[in-house]
Protein backbone atom coordinates (compact mmCIF):
# COMPACT_ATOMS: atom_id res chain seq x y z
CA UNK A 1 0.00 0.00 0.00
CA UNK A 2 1.36 3.31 -0.81
CA UNK A 3 1.84 5.84 1.71
CA UNK A 4 -0.76 9.54 0.46
CA UNK A 5 1.30 12.15 -2.17
CA UNK A 6 0.44 14.27 0.81
CA UNK A 7 1.85 12.95 3.58
CA UNK A 8 5.39 12.65 1.24
CA UNK A 9 4.97 16.07 1.27
CA UNK A 10 5.19 16.98 4.77
CA UNK A 11 8.70 17.58 5.80
CA UNK A 12 10.42 16.28 9.06
CA UNK A 13 10.60 19.25 11.65
CA UNK A 14 13.97 19.07 11.92
CA UNK A 15 14.58 20.56 15.44
CA UNK A 16 12.53 17.40 16.65
CA UNK A 17 15.39 15.12 15.09
CA UNK A 18 18.00 17.64 17.05
CA UNK A 19 16.19 16.96 20.16
CA UNK A 20 16.21 13.50 20.11
CA UNK A 21 19.93 12.97 18.92
CA UNK A 22 21.06 15.56 21.85
CA UNK A 23 18.66 13.33 24.00
CA UNK A 24 20.63 10.73 23.04
CA UNK A 25 24.12 12.02 23.73
CA UNK A 26 22.99 12.84 27.39
CA UNK A 27 21.57 8.83 28.13
CA UNK A 28 25.45 8.32 27.02
CA UNK A 29 26.78 10.31 29.45
CA UNK A 30 27.26 13.43 27.41
CA UNK A 31 26.64 17.05 28.54
CA UNK A 32 24.28 19.06 26.35
CA UNK A 33 23.49 22.61 26.34
CA UNK A 34 19.94 22.70 25.62
CA UNK A 35 19.66 25.64 22.79
CA UNK A 36 17.24 23.60 20.25
CA UNK A 37 13.55 23.95 20.97
CA UNK A 38 11.59 27.10 21.92
CA UNK A 39 10.96 25.54 24.91
CA UNK A 40 10.76 27.57 28.72
CA UNK A 41 12.70 25.85 31.07
CA UNK A 42 11.13 26.72 33.97
CA UNK A 43 8.06 24.55 33.86
CA UNK A 44 4.25 26.37 34.52
CA UNK A 45 3.82 28.44 37.06
CA UNK A 46 3.32 27.05 40.92
CA UNK A 47 -0.28 28.17 40.72
CA UNK A 48 -0.72 26.53 37.78
CA UNK A 49 0.72 22.95 39.31
CA UNK A 50 -1.96 23.61 42.29
CA UNK A 51 -4.63 24.36 39.84
CA UNK A 52 -3.70 20.74 38.04
CA UNK A 53 -4.10 19.11 41.68
CA UNK A 54 -6.83 20.69 42.98
CA UNK A 55 -8.77 19.34 39.42
CA UNK A 56 -7.42 15.79 39.89
CA UNK A 57 -9.35 15.87 43.48
CA UNK A 58 -12.47 17.72 42.43
CA UNK A 59 -12.86 17.86 38.77
CA UNK A 60 -14.40 14.81 36.94
CA UNK A 61 -11.89 14.93 33.75
CA UNK A 62 -14.17 13.69 31.28
CA UNK A 63 -14.77 15.46 27.74
CA UNK A 64 -15.15 18.50 27.90
CA UNK A 65 -16.95 21.03 25.59
CA UNK A 66 -15.34 21.03 22.05
CA UNK A 67 -14.91 24.73 22.24
CA UNK A 68 -13.60 24.90 25.45
CA UNK A 69 -14.74 25.15 29.53
CA UNK A 70 -16.39 27.97 30.00
CA UNK A 71 -14.85 30.16 32.40
CA UNK A 72 -11.54 29.61 30.34
CA UNK A 73 -13.21 31.14 26.95
CA UNK A 74 -14.47 33.80 29.63
CA UNK A 75 -11.12 34.69 31.25
CA UNK A 76 -9.54 34.76 28.05
CA UNK A 77 -12.33 36.57 26.46
CA UNK A 78 -11.11 38.96 29.27
CA UNK A 79 -7.42 39.30 28.62
CA UNK A 80 -8.36 41.09 25.32
CA UNK A 81 -9.55 43.63 27.12
CA UNK A 82 -7.16 44.14 30.09
CA UNK A 83 -4.15 43.55 27.69
CA UNK A 84 -5.40 45.23 24.45
CA UNK A 85 -8.43 47.45 25.64
CA UNK A 86 -10.11 45.08 22.82
CA UNK A 87 -14.17 43.58 23.73
CA UNK A 88 -14.05 40.22 22.69
CA UNK A 89 -17.33 37.68 23.51
CA UNK A 90 -16.38 34.33 25.02
CA UNK A 91 -18.47 32.40 22.60
CA UNK A 92 -15.72 34.08 19.77
CA UNK A 93 -12.74 31.95 22.09
CA UNK A 94 -11.85 28.93 20.98
CA UNK A 95 -9.71 26.53 23.50
CA UNK A 96 -6.98 23.94 21.16
CA UNK A 97 -4.72 22.00 22.09
CA UNK A 98 -2.17 24.04 21.64
CA UNK A 99 -1.51 26.44 19.05
CA UNK A 100 -0.89 23.30 16.85
CA UNK A 101 -4.22 22.39 16.43
CA UNK A 102 -5.41 26.14 15.79
CA UNK A 103 -3.87 26.15 12.60
CA UNK A 104 -5.41 22.87 11.27
CA UNK A 105 -8.91 23.85 12.28
CA UNK A 106 -7.63 27.67 10.60
CA UNK A 107 -6.98 26.02 7.76
CA UNK A 108 -9.64 23.30 7.24
CA UNK A 109 -12.64 26.01 8.12
CA UNK A 110 -11.43 28.86 6.03
CA UNK A 111 -10.02 27.07 2.61
CA UNK A 112 -10.55 24.42 0.15
CA UNK A 113 -8.14 22.52 -1.58
CA UNK A 114 -5.84 24.26 -3.53
CA UNK A 115 -6.63 27.31 -2.33
CA UNK A 116 -3.12 29.77 -1.94
CA UNK A 117 -2.50 31.04 1.61
CA UNK A 118 1.07 33.01 1.81
CA UNK A 119 4.00 32.35 4.06
CA UNK A 120 6.71 34.45 5.02
CA UNK A 121 9.75 32.79 4.66
CA UNK A 122 11.79 32.52 7.19
CA UNK A 123 8.83 31.50 9.30
CA UNK A 124 7.52 28.26 11.38
CA UNK A 125 8.00 24.63 9.88
CA UNK A 126 4.32 23.66 10.71
CA UNK A 127 2.93 26.17 8.81
CA UNK A 128 3.82 24.79 5.69
CA UNK A 129 3.74 21.16 6.66
CA UNK A 130 0.27 21.90 7.93
CA UNK A 131 -0.77 23.44 4.75
CA UNK A 132 0.60 20.64 2.49
CA UNK A 133 -0.98 18.28 4.70
CA UNK A 134 -4.35 19.77 4.01
CA UNK A 135 -4.00 19.95 0.24
CA UNK A 136 -3.12 23.67 0.25
CA UNK A 137 -1.27 25.74 -1.60
CA UNK A 138 1.63 27.19 0.23
CA UNK A 139 2.83 30.70 -1.30
CA UNK A 140 6.61 31.54 -0.18
CA UNK A 141 7.03 34.95 0.60
CA UNK A 142 10.68 35.97 0.74
CA UNK A 143 11.71 38.59 3.52
CA UNK A 144 14.78 40.25 4.65
CA UNK A 145 16.67 41.43 7.36
CA UNK A 146 16.25 44.57 5.90
CA UNK A 147 12.79 44.87 6.26
CA UNK A 148 12.92 42.79 9.65
CA UNK A 149 11.93 39.53 7.91
CA UNK A 150 8.26 40.95 7.55
CA UNK A 151 6.34 40.85 4.93
CA UNK A 152 5.07 43.98 3.17
CA UNK A 153 1.89 45.47 1.85
CA UNK A 154 2.98 45.03 -1.17
CA UNK A 155 3.77 41.34 -1.14
CA UNK A 156 -0.35 40.91 -0.16
CA UNK A 157 -1.06 42.17 -3.82
CA UNK A 158 -0.02 39.83 -7.37
CA UNK A 159 -0.04 36.62 -5.88
CA UNK A 160 -3.30 35.23 -5.88
CA UNK A 161 -3.34 34.47 -2.18
CA UNK A 162 -7.06 33.73 -0.33
CA UNK A 163 -4.92 33.89 3.44
CA UNK A 164 -2.45 34.93 4.67
CA UNK A 165 -0.58 33.95 7.62
CA UNK A 166 1.60 36.35 10.22
CA UNK A 167 3.46 35.79 13.53
CA UNK A 168 4.58 38.71 15.13
CA UNK A 169 6.38 38.52 17.39
CA UNK A 170 8.38 35.93 14.69
CA UNK A 171 9.86 32.69 15.02
CA UNK A 172 12.61 32.01 14.06
CA UNK A 173 13.75 35.75 14.21
CA UNK A 174 12.04 37.35 16.69
CA UNK A 175 11.03 39.88 14.88
CA UNK A 176 8.18 42.21 15.17
CA UNK A 177 5.97 44.55 13.26
CA UNK A 178 5.38 47.80 14.94
CA UNK A 179 1.43 48.28 15.51
CA UNK A 180 1.20 50.45 12.41
CA UNK A 181 2.59 47.54 10.21
CA UNK A 182 0.78 45.50 11.29
CA UNK A 183 -2.35 47.75 10.83
CA UNK A 184 -1.94 48.32 7.12
CA UNK A 185 -1.16 44.87 6.60
CA UNK A 186 -4.00 43.50 8.26
CA UNK A 187 -6.12 46.29 6.20
CA UNK A 188 -4.29 45.66 3.19
CA UNK A 189 -5.28 41.76 3.53
CA UNK A 190 -8.98 42.31 4.13
CA UNK A 191 -9.57 44.82 1.21
CA UNK A 192 -8.15 42.65 -0.95
CA UNK A 193 -10.10 40.10 0.36
CA UNK A 194 -6.99 37.66 2.05
CA UNK A 195 -8.38 35.94 5.10
CA UNK A 196 -5.59 37.29 7.93
CA UNK A 197 -4.19 34.78 10.30
CA UNK A 198 -2.14 36.08 13.33
CA UNK A 199 0.18 33.80 14.96
CA UNK A 200 0.59 35.73 18.94
CA UNK A 201 1.77 32.70 19.97
CA UNK A 202 5.25 35.27 21.56
CA UNK A 203 2.81 38.02 22.62
CA UNK A 204 3.93 39.26 26.34
CA UNK A 205 7.49 37.73 25.36
CA UNK A 206 8.75 41.24 23.56
CA UNK A 207 11.85 43.31 24.24
CA UNK A 208 10.69 47.05 24.51
CA UNK A 209 8.96 46.72 20.86
CA UNK A 210 4.84 47.80 21.35
CA UNK A 211 3.05 44.57 20.52
CA UNK A 212 -0.45 44.50 18.93
CA UNK A 213 -3.15 42.23 18.60
CA UNK A 214 -4.45 42.16 14.96
CA UNK A 215 -8.22 42.17 16.31
CA UNK A 216 -7.46 45.68 17.13
CA UNK A 217 -7.45 46.09 13.12
CA UNK A 218 -10.09 43.77 12.18
CA UNK A 219 -12.83 42.05 14.18
CA UNK A 220 -12.63 39.33 11.51
CA UNK A 221 -8.79 38.58 11.80
CA UNK A 222 -8.33 35.03 12.89
CA UNK A 223 -6.02 35.41 16.51
CA UNK A 224 -4.22 32.09 17.05
CA UNK A 225 -2.33 31.97 20.57
CA UNK A 226 -1.02 29.25 22.88
CA UNK A 227 -0.11 28.95 26.98
CA UNK A 228 3.05 27.07 25.52
CA UNK A 229 5.11 30.27 25.12
CA UNK A 230 4.83 32.84 28.04
CA UNK A 231 2.39 30.55 30.38
CA UNK A 232 5.56 27.80 29.88
CA UNK A 233 3.41 25.32 29.72
CA UNK A 234 4.13 23.51 26.55
CA UNK A 235 3.42 19.96 26.96
CA UNK A 236 -0.24 20.68 28.50
CA UNK A 237 -0.84 21.17 25.30
CA UNK A 238 -3.57 24.35 25.60
CA UNK A 239 -4.05 27.02 23.05
CA UNK A 240 -6.83 29.10 21.93
CA UNK A 241 -8.49 31.01 18.56
CA UNK A 242 -10.06 33.85 18.76
CA UNK A 243 -12.27 33.73 15.41
CA UNK A 244 -15.74 35.72 13.80
CA UNK A 245 -19.20 34.15 14.55
CA UNK A 246 -19.68 32.74 11.41
CA UNK A 247 -16.80 30.61 12.57
CA UNK A 248 -18.09 29.54 15.76
CA UNK A 249 -19.91 26.57 14.75
CA UNK A 250 -17.66 25.52 11.67
CA UNK A 251 -14.96 25.12 14.30
CA UNK A 252 -16.73 23.54 16.79
CA UNK A 253 -18.32 20.51 14.19
CA UNK A 254 -14.24 20.31 13.55
CA UNK A 255 -13.13 20.38 17.13
CA UNK A 256 -15.72 17.78 18.06
CA UNK A 257 -14.78 15.35 15.14
CA UNK A 258 -11.26 15.87 14.85
CA UNK A 259 -10.51 16.16 18.69
CA UNK A 260 -13.24 16.23 20.94
CA UNK A 261 -12.57 17.88 23.64
CA UNK A 262 -8.70 20.00 24.71
CA UNK A 263 -7.82 17.84 27.90
CA UNK A 264 -9.68 19.16 30.85
CA UNK A 265 -6.98 19.23 33.24
CA UNK A 266 -4.76 21.16 31.03
CA UNK A 267 -7.85 23.77 30.57
CA UNK A 268 -8.18 24.57 34.48
CA UNK A 269 -4.65 24.46 34.93
CA UNK A 270 -4.75 27.41 32.59
CA UNK A 271 -7.28 29.27 34.05
CA UNK A 272 -4.81 29.31 36.54
CA UNK A 273 -1.92 31.22 34.63
CA UNK A 274 -3.60 33.80 34.36
CA UNK A 275 -3.29 34.88 37.99
CA UNK A 276 0.64 34.05 37.92
CA UNK A 277 1.91 37.02 36.00
CA UNK A 278 4.52 37.74 39.21
CA UNK A 279 5.77 34.31 38.66
CA UNK A 280 5.67 34.24 34.88
CA UNK A 281 7.20 37.91 35.01
CA UNK A 282 10.12 36.36 36.99
CA UNK A 283 10.80 33.82 34.31
CA UNK A 284 10.90 36.70 31.34
CA UNK A 285 13.07 38.70 33.21
CA UNK A 286 15.84 35.62 32.85
CA UNK A 287 15.43 35.35 29.02
CA UNK A 288 15.85 39.48 28.79
CA UNK A 289 19.03 38.89 30.61
CA UNK A 290 19.97 36.06 28.18
CA UNK A 291 19.07 38.35 25.09
CA UNK A 292 21.23 40.64 26.18
CA UNK A 293 24.59 38.33 27.27
CA UNK A 294 24.19 36.94 23.95
CA UNK A 295 23.58 40.02 22.13
CA UNK A 296 26.71 41.05 22.72
CA UNK A 297 29.13 37.82 23.29
CA UNK A 298 28.05 36.23 20.33
CA UNK A 299 30.00 38.72 18.10
CA UNK A 300 32.82 38.48 20.52
CA UNK A 301 32.93 34.81 19.04
CA UNK A 302 32.14 35.22 15.55
CA UNK A 303 28.62 34.90 15.49
CA UNK A 304 27.99 38.09 14.55
CA UNK A 305 25.11 38.02 11.72
CA UNK A 306 21.80 38.72 13.04
CA UNK A 307 18.88 41.15 13.47
CA UNK A 308 18.12 42.72 17.11
CA UNK A 309 15.52 40.49 18.55
CA UNK A 310 11.74 42.08 19.31
CA UNK A 311 10.56 39.51 21.08
CA UNK A 312 10.05 35.51 21.35
CA UNK A 313 13.44 34.27 22.48
CA UNK A 314 14.94 33.22 19.44
CA UNK A 315 18.58 34.48 17.80
CA UNK A 316 18.70 33.63 13.97
CA UNK A 317 22.54 33.45 12.68
CA UNK A 318 23.72 33.94 9.41
CA UNK A 319 26.70 31.55 9.66
CA UNK A 320 27.45 31.67 5.91
CA UNK A 321 31.00 32.84 6.80
CA UNK A 322 31.76 29.33 8.49
CA UNK A 323 29.12 27.16 6.26
CA UNK A 324 27.31 26.50 3.67
CA UNK A 325 25.75 24.03 5.06
CA UNK A 326 23.45 24.53 8.78
CA UNK A 327 22.64 20.90 8.78
CA UNK A 328 25.85 19.77 8.93
CA UNK A 329 27.32 22.70 10.89
CA UNK A 330 24.89 22.13 14.08
CA UNK A 331 25.42 18.64 14.19
CA UNK A 332 29.28 18.94 14.18
CA UNK A 333 28.11 21.93 16.81
CA UNK A 334 26.05 19.21 18.29
CA UNK A 335 28.37 16.70 18.57
CA UNK A 336 32.04 18.51 18.84
CA UNK A 337 31.21 21.47 21.33
CA UNK A 338 28.00 19.62 23.27
CA UNK A 339 25.79 22.95 22.07
CA UNK A 340 22.33 21.71 19.99
CA UNK A 341 21.15 24.79 17.86
CA UNK A 342 18.92 24.45 15.19
CA UNK A 343 19.65 24.30 11.24
CA UNK A 344 17.96 27.99 9.39
CA UNK A 345 16.67 24.94 6.81
CA UNK A 346 13.95 24.37 9.18
CA UNK A 347 12.88 27.61 8.82
CA UNK A 348 13.64 28.37 5.55
CA UNK A 349 14.25 25.97 2.61
CA UNK A 350 15.89 28.84 0.52
CA UNK A 351 18.40 30.21 2.61
CA UNK A 352 18.38 28.43 5.76
CA UNK A 353 21.47 26.42 4.38
CA UNK A 354 23.44 29.47 5.99
CA UNK A 355 21.68 29.95 9.29
CA UNK A 356 21.12 28.71 12.71
CA UNK A 357 18.39 29.67 15.20
CA UNK A 358 19.46 29.63 18.69
CA UNK A 359 16.96 29.65 22.12
CA UNK A 360 17.71 31.76 24.49
CA UNK A 361 14.82 30.09 27.17
CA UNK A 362 17.19 28.55 29.19
CA UNK A 363 19.02 29.60 32.27
CA UNK A 364 21.52 32.29 31.80
CA UNK A 365 24.73 29.88 33.25
CA UNK A 366 23.47 27.46 30.24
CA UNK A 367 23.82 30.89 27.76
CA UNK A 368 27.28 31.28 29.27
CA UNK A 369 28.52 27.68 28.82
CA UNK A 370 27.46 27.62 25.72
CA UNK A 371 29.56 30.98 24.87
CA UNK A 372 32.36 29.34 26.09
CA UNK A 373 32.16 25.76 24.30
CA UNK A 374 31.41 27.50 21.11
CA UNK A 375 33.75 30.22 21.46
CA UNK A 376 36.34 27.65 21.52
CA UNK A 377 34.55 25.35 18.68
CA UNK A 378 34.08 28.22 16.38
C1 LIG B 1 5.55 30.47 15.90
C2 LIG B 1 5.00 29.26 16.57
N1 LIG B 1 3.70 28.99 16.43
C3 LIG B 1 3.17 27.88 16.98
C4 LIG B 1 3.93 27.00 17.73
C5 LIG B 1 3.26 25.75 18.29
O1 LIG B 1 3.08 25.82 19.66
P1 LIG B 1 2.02 25.03 20.52
O2 LIG B 1 1.36 24.02 19.66
O3 LIG B 1 2.79 24.44 21.63
O4 LIG B 1 1.03 26.06 20.99
C6 LIG B 1 5.28 27.25 17.92
C7 LIG B 1 6.13 26.33 18.70
O5 LIG B 1 7.32 26.46 18.82
C8 LIG B 1 5.83 28.42 17.31
O6 LIG B 1 7.12 28.73 17.45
Amino acid sequence: MKTSKRAEAVQPFLVMDMMREASRLERSGIDIVHMEVGQPSGGPARKVIEAAQAALKTERLGYVDALGIPPLRERIARHYKETYDVEVSPERVIVTTGSSAAFLLAFTACFDRGQKVGLATPGYPAYRNILKATDLDVVDIPTSAENRWAPTVEDVKGRGLDGLLVASPANPTGTMLPPKDLAALVTASRDAGVRFISDEIYHELTWGVPQATALQFDQDAIIINSFSKYYCMTGWRVGWMVVPESLIRPLECLSQNLYISTPAISQYAALAAFGAREELDQRKAVYATNREYLMTELPRIGIDKFTPVDGAFYIYADVSKYTNDSLDFTTRMLKQAGVATTTGLDFDPYEGHRHIRMSFAGSLAEMKEAVKRLGAWL
